[in-house]
């Protein structure tokens, strides 16, 4: 794989989108990314870890046959990844081996109550994510789930039916997999959690679910050949700085395509997590929305056409579709000729093409990105340009894409009221603004 395999277009945004302004400081920021890739921007080095891949390969095939099934905990970073591949995967080919995996990456009652009348020890592995090693939801889930190995299969059960993923050295998973004896893989302490979809943190369930990780990174690594101000990812960034500039406060991720809906997802996290910060001229930020076509013509388009203009629109295709024939039912009623003999593609893409020439007609700017197949390179290939795009536009906006200071108030208050010693003063502010 040395080819990029999809096509981004923001030609319908209007022609020089980017003024000279903006893509000199687009160039400087991006000369201070690449050359970041040593410390915060580590992400641009996964691909070529082939040390943590083929560790990686070897727990996927250490993994007893016993276990045709897989659960994964975790939540944010350390699930949304995962979730987006196996979901685009959907339809591809895997191997043989493969086993079911499933992601449990929300605290909702309802949903752990569900896992855990699928979740069977004798044949289920368990694979708690979480980098901090900290994080309240995977850690309540983690107590759950090993207590139900424990229950059926004593402490050998802990040893044998888990596989950690987690910080080198940090965090109570680290501990926990010393302790229990379980086997444990590495989150490379230099990668953020949203930037970390292609270290073990998603190889090894995506792995196990039977797809090529190796191919996964090959598509990852040709995005990265010759990132320079004519790449995509590049212009991609500098485009959506551009659309910020003229007023679009939101970024719509509109796929026309079941399959990534989850992809949607993960890059709202990315977008959201990463740029939403203080900047040196006050907030700084751009709400990421995911949209699916064709359903969403009938829900938001509305207003998106005839709405704020606010809104920066992406539409995402495939190509990758199966032939499915729409027979003649003419008969029945002569507005059915329309579509009969068509493939439905070609309906689904008249209504895409149709939204497009109206959004523009309507004077609302979209970006295009154009993807063939919807495989294991194309899906790596999509992670690593979100990221290259979500990292640069952060250096171009002058924050710190990498951290997220703004999420650990609600945290503590949390711990305060579950009874964290230490955290009292948290517990009592509670009380003050929600009543004791
Ligand atoms: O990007 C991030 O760092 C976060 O969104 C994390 O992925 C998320 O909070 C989960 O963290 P952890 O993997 O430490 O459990």
């Amino acid at each position: 794989m040395t080819k990029i395999p999809f096509r981004f277009d923001s030609q319908l945004a209007g022609k020089n989108l980017i003024d000279q302004q903006l893509a000199d400081t687009t160039k400087a920021a991006l000369q201070k990314l690449l050359a970041d890739s040593c410390k915060d921007a580590a992400f641009l080095e996964v691909p070529f870890d082939s040390g943590a891949l083929n560790t990686t390969l070897a727990a996927i095939k250490a993994v007893p046959a016993r276990f045709t099934k897989v659960l994964v905990l975790g939540i944010g970073g350390s699930a949304l990844g995962t979730q987006a591949a196996l979901e685009a995967l959907k339809y591809a080919p895997a191997r043989k081996d493969k086993k079911e995996v499933r992601v449990l990456s929300n605290l909702d009652p309802a949903s752990i109550s569900d896992m855990i009348s699928w979740f069977d020890p004798k044949d289920t592995l368990l694979v708690p994510i979480t980098k901090s090693g900290t994080t309240v939801e995977t850690l309540t889930q983690f107590s759950i789930f090993t207590n139900i190995i424990r229950e059926s299969l004593g402490d050998a059960g802990l040893r044998d039916g888990m596989v950690a993923i987690t910080d080198p050295e940090r965090g109570a998973l680290r501990q926990i997999a010393i302790k229990t004896g379980c086997q444990v893989l590495d989150v490379p302490p230099r990668v953020g959690g949203r930037f970390s979809v292609l270290t073990p943190v998603g190889l090894f369930p995506i792995g196990l679910a039977g797809y090529d990780i190796e191919a996964m990174l090959g598509g990852a690594a040709a995005v990265l050949k010759n990132v320079d101000m004519a790449h995509p990812s590049v212009q991609a960034a500098a485009g959506q700085i551009a659309m910020m500039k003229k007023g679009a406060s939101i970024r719509v991720f509109w796929a026309y395509s079941d399959r990534l809906a989850f992809m949607g997802d993960w890059l709202s996290q990315l977008w959201g997590e990463s740029l939403g910060k203080p900047g040196k001229d006050g907030p700084v930020g751009q709400t990421p929305l995911r949209a699916i076509g064709s359903t969403d013509q009938h829900s938001l388009l509305q207003l998106f056409m005839e709405g704020p203009k606010d809104k920066i629109i992406t539409f995402v295709t495939t190509k990758d579709v199966p032939v499915v024939k729409v027979p003649d039912m003419s008969f029945l009623h002569a507005d059915l000729a329309e579509f009969a003999n068509k493939n439905v593609d070609e309906v689904f893409d008249a209504l895409r093409m149709g939204t497009t020439v109206g959004l523009f007609d309507a004077d609302r700017p979209v970006f295009e990105l154009q993807i063939d197949k919807l495989d294991e390179a194309t899906v790596g290939a999509l992670f690593t340009h979100f990221m290259i795009e979500t990292a640069l536009a952060g250096y171009i906006l002058q924050i710190n894409p990498f951290d997220q200071p703004g999420v650990e108030a609600g945290k503590k208050f949390a711990h305060g009221i579950l009874g964290r010693p230490g955290m009292e003063s948290f517990k009592a502010r509670v009380d003050q603004v929600l009543g004791g």
